[in-house]
């Protein structure tokens, strides 16, 4: 990366021994990526300062942003120094300017090349409400309340990276014909379901497996896959769900879900949805992980192109996503906490992004001012 990174680099020959150092890449994207990624780096600088670590972030372009400068969404040079990192935060891609582009071309080529780049087959998407928000939530307030699910959603297989073509039909003027495939192999699928067997041990104990398998050859396979691997584990509760159910499910009793467990399209699906019953997808963070090598983190929500640049995005998805990174990548579960607790007191005290909605009570913050306040609210 020559144009435009590494930047903001504070490497030193001589580190202080006593203070950790981690290096970090920040790949901020398109629309509000920068906007929100800004905002979560200001608040794990302020994690630094009190829990005494430093961090070298070094930052590059990625999706339209790098299409634009390198005609490529994905750098190898990008992918070489995420590989290198302790942890990636990663901000949102898509750009309207790039629809009609082969996929290659897309911006969102850099967070698939990202994910199988690095192997990065498990994301877990938790889905919890905040106290001060139940007024924001569609649903009724006792419904609303005591949302607390993990969506484990398998990120490296199926539609998304299967065989994919698109041809003319011979003899149809302007006939096309386009095939998405829809692949999993038993090893994809017993992997992702020891990582929510895992999880459910440190939560509730409750397994939802989300499928199709009504009418999908891979969706039987997962739920076979899912039993077996599941009879290792005998105090975690398992049920499956077929996955039109479950999104009626999720919005009529969400209290009931612990964890999902999901292929990788309907995890999409399901988690926008779950961004949609605590009051915005804005709030919702994400990790993704591999068997080895760094971690990637990032806010569930898409670049927003419609409120791009305008400093009204809500930071809290990125924000959280950053507390994610300090608990399961930079070994600091109790800067997380810290992360947590403070986002939980900016919103208790009134403060909100424009998509959290108004109210009585309720103050409107910009996406600095917001990551300025929980950022004071770590230090204090
Ligand atoms: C997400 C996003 C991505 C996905 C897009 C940007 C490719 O929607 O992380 O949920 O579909 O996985
Ligand atoms: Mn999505």
């Amino acid at each position: 990366m020559t144009a435009n990174g590494p930047a903001g680099s504070t490497a030193s020959a001589n580190p202080v021994a006593s203070r950790r150092r981690f290096p970090i890449v920040v790949l901020p994207g398109d629309g509000v990526g920068p906007e929100v990624t800004a905002e979560a780096v200001r608040v794990l600088g302020a994690c630094g300062e009190r829990f005494g670590f430093e961090l070298d972030i070094s930052e590059y372009p990625v999706g339209g942003a790098a299409i634009r400068q390198f005609n490529n969404p994905l750098p190898a040079e990008v992918l070489q120094a995420a590989q290198r990192s302790s942890a990636i935060l990663f901000g949102a891609v898509g750009d309207p300017a790039f629809d009609s582009n082969p996929p290659d071309l897309r911006p969102e080529k850099a967070i698939l090349g990202l994910r199988k780049g690095l192997g990065l087959f498990a994301n877990l998407r938790p889905v919890k409400s905040f106290n001060a928000l139940a007024a924001s939530s569609p649903l009724r307030a006792d419904i609303a309340a005591g949302i607390d699910m993990l969506v484990v959603r398998e990120l490296t297989g199926g539609l998304y990276f299967g065989p994919k073509s698109r041809e003319a039909i011979p003899g149809v003027p302007g006939g096309e014909k386009a095939v998405d495939t829809l692949v999993y192999t038993t090893a994809e699928i017993e992997r992702i379901t020891r990582v929510a067997f895992d999880a459910a041990r440190l939560r509730r104990r409750n397994v939802s497996s989300v499928d199709k398998a009504n009418v999908l050859e891979s969706s039987r396979m997962w739920r076979s896959v899912v039993n077996r691997v599941a009879a290792e584990y005998p105090d975690v509760a398992v049920d499956h769900q077929y996955v039109d159910s479950c999104a009626m499910k999720m919005v009529a009793a969400p209290g009931s879900y612990d964890v999902i467990l999901t292929e990788n399209t309907f995890g999409d699906i399901l988690s926008d949805l779950g961004g949609a019953l605590v009051g915005s997808l804005g709030l919702l963070p994400s990790a993704s992980m591999g068997s080895a090598g760094p971690a990637l983190y990032e806010p569930v929500h898409g670049s927003a192109p419609d409120i791009a640049g305008k400093g009204i995005a809500n930071p809290v998805g990125a924000i959280m996503s950053a507390a994610m990174m300090l608990r399961y990548s930079l070994n600091s579960p109790e800067a997380a906490d810290v992360v947590e607790r403070a986002v939980e007191s900016t919103l208790d005290r009134g403060w909100r992004t424009r998509d959290m909605g108004a109210g009585t009570g309720v103050t409107v913050a910009g996406t600095s001012e917001m990551g300025t306040l929980i950022a004071d609210a770590i230090r204090r």
